[in-house]
């Protein structure tokens, strides 16, 4: 038997215009599959008359009013890709007070202001799905949710925005920043405005949603104190390739003890490891478990049917729940109490790169008490440096110090008294 639910969606851009090629290419499939007809009743846009990228189903209505798509009697599930941040969140307020279940792309909202949605749609026992907001189309939050029930996350590791991600690689390939930056503009992949995905914090806001179901933590963006991608020159990307390490900027959060450590920043990920071939727009979430050991999960993280398809798996999630008469169970149930810091308050050792002469540079780092070695001209590794030791380098401003991947040395052993040494490069 078919049960036909009537969707509302609002957003008609990119991922909606996905959303509606998928739903007509596969309206068989999941009536086959599932047994139900997803009808979309009404859409909601800025601008009535601008072209689409794919034509309205016939019988779906076009309109400019929220309100009319959100407070409809008739329709049981709305979808959200419209992006914003206000008038999303009155949107989807509203269709939650309606009875509505929701489904949303939207991570900068989840990130910032999903503790009230998700305390609303709990309150009314409706669903809220947000499987599209983290790594469009890798399905990283379902799987996280169900699918480690008996195991223990303790690392995350994310290639998270692939804006930055694709200008990382192009500089690696010998582009200068503003050149490939101007190609992921031109290839869609970066916005006018590129701010949010070149200063981690389109990652940050990822980061939040991807803690909040590893670790049942929420964080903060002065927690995770993103460092973009705007700091690291072409040389820096190349000489680190050439000499066997990938520049990436990384979201991670690793648990020790009932510590968080969290971190949004550009980090060497050794070549060979798996996150060191994740190239372009490519997403991946690296995972370290109890059970489980090492996993990794990669795909595309954003485009219009990649989304659009976890998108539609969340709807058809709300739509069996209406059937069966079992809406209301959060989209994550982990929920603990870890006291969070920044990774960077942990030892651990780096890629130093300088143009000052090499023996100045090993003479600073072994004054401080630390190792170093060269890798090629103007391009060290250190040991293992203490904050203090790192900031002191760092004070010198003539020297990048970019972390590198799983070299932190647990426990906590910082201390800037620790450190006493004046050194000048
Ligand atoms: N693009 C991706 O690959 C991707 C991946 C994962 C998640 N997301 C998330 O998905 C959401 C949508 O992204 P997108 O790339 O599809 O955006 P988009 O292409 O800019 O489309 C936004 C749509 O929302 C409509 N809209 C905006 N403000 C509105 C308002 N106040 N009232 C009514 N309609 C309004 C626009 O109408 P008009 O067309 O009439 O202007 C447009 O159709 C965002 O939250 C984004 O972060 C996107």
């Amino acid at each position: 038997m078919t049960t036909t639910i009537e969707i509302g969606m609002l957003g008609f851009g990119t991922v909606g215009s996905g959303v509606i090629d998928r739903l007509t290419r596969a309206a068989d499939q999941i009536e086959q599959m599932q047994g139900l007809r997803l009808h979309l009743a009404k859409v909601a846009v800025s601008h009535l008359n601008a072209p689409r990228q794919v034509p309205l189903p016939i019988g779906t209505r076009l309109t400019d009013s929220i309100e009319a798509v959100v407070t409809d009697p008739q329709i049981q599930v709305v979808i959200e890709v419209m992006g914003t941040l206000k008038p999303a969140e009155a949107a989807i307020t509203t269709a939650l007070r309606h009875g509505k279940s929701v489904v949303t792309a939207n991570k900068d909202l989840i990130a910032t202001a999903g503790h009230r949605l998700v305390a609303l749609a709990k309150e009314r026992s409706c669903d809220l799905l947000y499987e599209a907001s983290v790594a469009g189309g890798i399905p990283i939050l379902r799987t996280l949710a169900d699918s480690y029930a008996t195991d223990s996350i303790q690392g995350v590791s994310g290639i998270i925005n692939g804006t930055a991600n694709y200008i990382l690689s192009a500089m690696t390939n010998g582009r200068s920043y503003q050149q490939a930056l101007s190609l992921a503009q031109e290839a869609g992949y970066a916005e006018a405005d590129p701010t949010n995905d070149v200063a981690g914090l389109d990652a940050t806001y990822k980061l939040m949603i991807l803690s909040q179901f590893a670790f049942g933590q929420p964080l903060t963006v002065a927690q995770v104190a993103p460092v973009g991608i705007t700091t690291i020159d072409a040389t820096v990307c190349q000489t680190a390739a050439e000499n066997g390490w990938q520049i990436k900027l990384l979201a991670q959060a690793q648990r020790h003890d009932h510590q968080l450590y969290c971190r949004v920043a550009p980090v060497a990920v050794a070549t060979g490891r798996a996150l060191s071939r994740v190239d372009g727009v490519q997403n991946a979430v690296a995972l370290r478990s109890a059970a489980v050991g090492e996993s990794c999960y990669t795909g595309p993280g954003a485009g219009s049917t990649a989304t659009a398809n976890s998108v539609l798996n969340d709807v058809i999630v709300a739509a069996q729940r209406l059937v069966r008469g079992t809406r209301g169970p959060a989209f994550n149930h982990n929920h603990q109490h870890l006291t969070v810091h920044h990774l960077d308050t942990v030892a651990q050792a780096y890629l130093l790169f300088s143009d000052q002469p090499r023996n100045r540079i090993v003479e600073t780092v072994e004054t401080l008490g630390a190792n170093v070695k060269s890798l090629a001209q103007g391009c060290y590794q250190t040991g293992t440096l203490l904050p203090a030791q790192r900031d002191q380098l760092r004070a010198l401003g003539t020297l990048t110090l970019i972390p590198i991947e799983n070299s932190v040395t647990w426990p906590l052993v910082a201390s800037a008294q620790a450190i006493a040494t004046h050194v000048a490069i």
